[in-house]
């Protein structure tokens, strides 16, 4: 029996392949490559392809006997799926209900499916628990939140079991796999490019929110804890769980001057910094209320402090440099 992980040659899937890896499970990844990096899967079946390719799911499903999926395919770059929202609802939603229609059809019952903090839009409380209303702003977030929906209307017709990982922000490095995005959106890989000088400067996107430096405050979780709570998922549904959502955060903000301060602190650099103007639809805070992994899975994160967070994201760029070897 084996694990399909779809989107596995990306930042969080390449993490949670590594860990099933340690932990003894037989693995199987499944990405396009369009923004994956075969080096980080290196040692796993590997397959090309789209998970909208519902004949090479198939063949997958009965070459691995594959018993779960773990679902991390996806486009994820917030600003393009307000400028061409069609690639994201093709990608992220349609492609995921063929996805899910192949696993059906060949009776793969369970799946772990990332989500995002994206899909409870502006919040009007913090911590964000999973009872906030969902009002996503942009596309990218209403692609998860979709899926989401359709996996709950699968569970109704077809005793499909799904836990929905709603993460908040993705961040630090293993051992072996870190962050590699080209374009790069994300605030620490941008910190950590302008301290080795890759970038000139980092820009700051508004300093007069509602907050105690004026910068906006976010949750970052390790990609380790995200790959541990995966696993978890994984056990729970293996072990008859009903279907569900779960926030995947730390439960601690920190502001984006202070995600600079640290990362000066660390890598010993002078971080130039630019201020700007605030970008639409970026809400002062985003906090987890994470409780409900933890009475759940029994999950906890171990590397909750912001320092250790970039510390292992600094160790993993100093080794390599222009990240994976294409
Ligand atoms: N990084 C974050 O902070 C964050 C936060 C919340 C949710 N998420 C979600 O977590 C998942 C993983 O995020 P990531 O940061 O690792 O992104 P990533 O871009 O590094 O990984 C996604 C992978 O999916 C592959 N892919 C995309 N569409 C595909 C398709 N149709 N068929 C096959 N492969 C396809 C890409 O090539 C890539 O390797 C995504 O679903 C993302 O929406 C990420």
């Amino acid at each position: 029996m084996a694990i399909l992980v779809t989107g596995g040659a990306g930042y969080i899937g390449s993490a949670t392949v590594e860990l099933l890896k340690a932990q003894g499970a037989a693995v199987v990844v499944l990405d396009n490559l369009v923004y994956g990096h075969r080096a980080a899967v290196a040692d796993v079946p590997f397959y090309q392809g789209s998970i909208g390719d519902k004949d090479l799911i198939g063949r997958i499903v009965k070459d691995h006997d594959i018993e779960a999926c773990v679902h991390f395919a996806a486009y994820a770059y917030v600003g393009e799926s307000v400028t061409n929202p069609a690639k994201y609802f093709e990608n992220n939603t349609f492609q995921t209900n063929n996805l899910l229609n192949a696993l059906i059809e060949n009776d793969v019952k369970n799946v772990v499916f990332s989500s995002t903090c994206a899909t409870y839009g502006d919040p009007v409380r913090i911590p964000i628990d999973e009872t906030h209303p969902q009002k996503p702003v942009n596309p990218y977030g209403w692609s998860k939140f979709m899926t989401e929906r359709i996996l709950e209307a699968y569970d109704t017709a077809h005793a499909l079991k799904s836990v929905a990982l709603r993460y908040f922000n993705a961040a630090g490095a293993t051992e072996k796999c870190g962050e590699h995005h080209d374009p790069e959106t994300h605030l620490i890989p941008n910190v950590l490019n302008a301290a080795d000088g890759k970038l000139p400067f980092v820009s700051v996107f508004g300093s007069d929110y509602e907050t105690a430096d004026g910068t906006c405050v976010r949750d970052y979780i390790h990609i380790a804890d995200l790959a541990d709570a995966h696993i978890r998922a994984l056990d729970y549904l293996k072990k008859g769980g009903a279907s569900t959502h779960i926030n995947l955060g730390n439960g601690l903000g920190f502001s984006v001057l202070e995600v600079i301060e640290a990362a000066r602190k660390i890598t010993g650099k002078q971080i130039e910094v630019k201020m700007e103007a605030r970008r639409a639809g970026d809400p002062s805070h985003l906090i987890a209320d994470a409780r409900k992994a933890a009475e759940m899975l029994g999950w906890k994160p171990q590397f909750a402090e912001i320092e250790t967070i970039i510390k292992t994201a600094w160790d993993w760029k100093m080794k390599n440099p222009n990240g994976y070897a294409e």
